[in-house]
């Protein structure tokens, strides 16, 4: 079975590249803007480009994890959060309508595509996107949903469990706690941190019985930021290192970015589809126990 991975250079395209890859059943392909010795060149803003690419292999399944997953990039830059979120989309249904073997779209997108209620949401329930962000990413999957019913798109709350990546929340609390030795994080918004080995073997469920629409796939289990960095600092105090972690932190930096995209206080997402609701997601103490404990000591 063929699987095309688009952003594979990404923190999660990266993971499920690397994750795929070691199963023997799976010949996978990876794709970015930059070539390498795992990734083909292909910018998804290029139409002749896409069309090569997808000319490359007949693929089963195409797993679109490109895109910008910035909010407050998003939010400050629309043109662009537009051009990497939507159109990249757009043209990538352009390109598979144009090829004879239809593969099997998997679109990744985000829960940001709700509004800020206190109900659950589920498939059923109407999207307000909260921000500029949600709002790209919505419009992606509409058109995807839209043009190519042979598609799934799967909302996903924050990722963890990638500590390869420059990109990950655990791992940049680690560092600042090694190097400063104390670390301010935000304490306001619950988030749902999700571990990319339960979307690996989402999608590997899903390649063996695929479901077409929307999923939403979201873990029970919330933490703030300040929450999360406790969690870190347990693991290191284990290791004999001592540091202060505060709740006066703010996030996102106002410094960095010109607008600051608006963010759920505590949304909780459901889900109508049974693999979901059977999944046994993998909960904070474990993937800290089992991806992040091994990173942590080499590094101390
Ligand atoms: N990370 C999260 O916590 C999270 C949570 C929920 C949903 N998501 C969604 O998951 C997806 C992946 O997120 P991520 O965190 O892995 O993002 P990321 O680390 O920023 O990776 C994005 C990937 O997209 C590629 N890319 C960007 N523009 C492209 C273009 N024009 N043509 C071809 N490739 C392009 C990048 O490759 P190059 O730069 O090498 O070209 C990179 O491989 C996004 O759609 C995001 O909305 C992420």
């Amino acid at each position: 079975m063929k699987i095309l991975i688009l952003g594979a250079t990404g923190y999660l395209g990266s993971f499920l590249y690397e994750s795929l890859s070691s199963l023997d059943k799976y010949e996978v392909f990876g794709s970015s803007r930059r070539e390498s010795f795992k990734t083909i060149k292909a910018d998804l803003l290029d139409g002749t480009q896409l069309n090569n690419l997808l000319k490359e292999e007949d693929f089963d399944i195409i797993i679109n994890s490109a895109g910008h997953p910035s909010p407050d990039f998003c939010e400050s830059r629309p043109r662009k959060a537009l051009e990497l979120n939507t159109l990249t989309s757009i043209n990538l249904i352009k390109s598979l309508k144009k090829i004879r073997k239809k593969p099997f779209l998997i679109n990744i997108s985000t829960i940001y595509v709700y509004g800020d209620t206190e109900s659950q949401n589920n498939e059923n329930d109407i999207t307000q996107p909260i921000n500029y962000y949600g709002f790209t990413k919505l419009l992606s999957e509409l058109m995807i949903n839209h043009y190519y019913q042979k598609s799934l798109s799967i909302r996903l709350p924050m990722l963890i469990g990638n500590p390869y990546h420059p990109n990950d929340l655990i791992m940049n609390i680690y560092k600042t706690l090694v190097e400063t030795k104390n670390i301010k994080l935000e304490n306001i918004e619950k988030r749902y941190p999700l571990d990319v080995l339960d979307v690996v073997n989402l999608i590997k469920s899903l390649i063996k019985s695929p479901i077409y629409g929307q999923i939403n796939f979201f873990n029970k289990q919330s933490f703030t930021r300040y929450q999360i960095g406790i969690e870190v600092q347990k693991c290191l105090s284990n290791l004999g290192l001592k540091t202060t972690v505060t709740n006066d932190g703010i996030y996102p930096d106002p410094t960095k970015w010109s607008q600051v995209a608006r963010r759920h206080k505590n949304l909780y997402v459901s889900s109508c589809h049974e693999i979901v609701n059977h999944f046994a997601f993998t909960s904070l103490t474990k993937t800290l126990e089992s991806v992040y404990l091994q990173n942590f000591s080499k590094r101390i």
